[in-house]
């Protein structure tokens, strides 16, 4: 299979390849724009960003919009390529962050985690392209509705499936029995309904699978079912240019399958995760949330196994904690460079 560019808008990447956002620090603008340096498009995660800002504890809400700045100029120092944002419309202050990284001229929201509804409004006037993520084509459907009452349409769809890394759009029993869809065929169902916006409204609207992607055969596969770019995010951890700590990289090489976990995040979503000491320990024994960073609404932190924005930050900094992955991970063992893990992807 011959990869086609990927357009998105007036967007064009040259190969059809989106490093999925991957929050809180592992796709900075270091990771971001050394994929947008090989033609694909680099996420930032603007999950929790201003964490490495001193006032932080402080001031979080202040911290991540001064770090959304921050981290969009250092992306375009290094990139003339394309570069997205991704956001979780779960969090808190969803909308401020979103309106900041439209002000600082981001070419793309990514955006799932709930349903961002709000894109449209935000991005009004502007010329940032809107791609929310979707795990079935009922919540395609639900968002291309609300869109339309704003007379506007997503610019690219994602697909998330259920081997992806982080928060799953999926319910818990369904994930730990199993008894889901394929990605393969949640594609086929979205693009049949993306096919039918695509006709009435004389647009295009790129369908982008994601979740488990590891080689280019999963990526001709997944086309045939009318994918037209893949969204990556498992295969970008251990690379040099990824923004997480060494030990984090490492936690993914040594990793085996047998070392995934579906497990329930204060979130209220399943999520995959590496087992680590952090997450046994606290899911075994709970532990005192002693630092509360409001990300959420609805968290209580007196129920919760963990604090998630603690367990993550730790980890990213190289500490025990909270390490999200994207399924079969058995294959992935070295470190090495963004430009290897494309060039295998693509000429394989
Ligand atoms: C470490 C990690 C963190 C992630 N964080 C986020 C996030 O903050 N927001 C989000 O929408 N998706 C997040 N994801 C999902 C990815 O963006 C991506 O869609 C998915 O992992 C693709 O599957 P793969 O990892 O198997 O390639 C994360 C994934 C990983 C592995």
């Amino acid at each position: 299979m011959k990869l086609k560019e990927l357009k998105i808008g007036n967007l064009t990447a040259a190969i059809p390849i989106i490093q999925g956002g991957m929050g809180i620090g592992i796709s900075l603008s270091n990771l971001a724009a050394a994929v947008a340096n090989e033609g694909g498009i680099g996420t930032i995660s603007g999950v929790q960003i201003g964490f490495r800002e001193p006032d932080f504890a402080a001031n979080p809400v202040e911290a991540n919009l001064r770090a959304i700045g921050k981290e969009i100029k250092k992306a375009r120092e290094k990139t003339k390529g394309i570069i997205a944002m991704n956001l979780m419309a779960a969090m808190n202050n969803y909308e401020l962050y979103v309106k900041k990284a439209v002000e600082e001229k981001i070419d793309l929201i990514i955006s799932g985690a709930g349903l961002p509804l709000a894109l449209p409004k935000l991005v009004e006037g502007t010329s940032t392209k809107i791609a929310p993520i979707v795990s079935s084509a009922k919540a395609a459907r639900i968002i291309i509705k609300s869109y339309l009452k704003h007379d506007r349409l997503p610019d690219a769809v994602v697909v998330e499936g259920p081997l992806a890394g982080g928060h799953l759009g999926f319910k818990m029993d369904e994930m730990l029995e199993k008894k889901y869809a394929s990605l393969k065929e949640i594609v086929k169902e979205v693009k049949e309904l993306i096919g039918n916006i695509e006709s009435e409204h004389s647009i295009k609207i790129p369908v982008i699978a994601a979740g488990g992607i590891r080689t280019k055969e999963d990526m001709a596969e997944l086309a045939e079912s009318g994918a037209e770019g893949f969204q990556i995010a498992s295969l970008f951890v251990p690379t040099v240019e990824c923004d997480a700590h060494e030990n984090f990289k490492l936690a993914y090489v040594n990793a085996t399958d047998e070392e995934e976990m579906i497990i329930k995040s204060p979130v209220g979503m399943p999520a995959r995760a590496i087992r680590t000491k952090f997450l046994t320990d606290s899911l075994i024994n709970g532990c005192t949330v002693s630092k509360c960073y409001k990300c959420m609404p609805n968290c209580n932190p007196m129920t919760i196994p963990y604090c998630i924005s603690t367990g993550l930050i730790d980890a990213a900094e190289g500490r025990d904690g909270l390490i999200f992955c994207g399924s079969k991970l058995a294959g992935i063992n070295k470190i090495s460079t963004v430009k290897e893990v494309i060039s295998k992807l693509i000429n394989d």
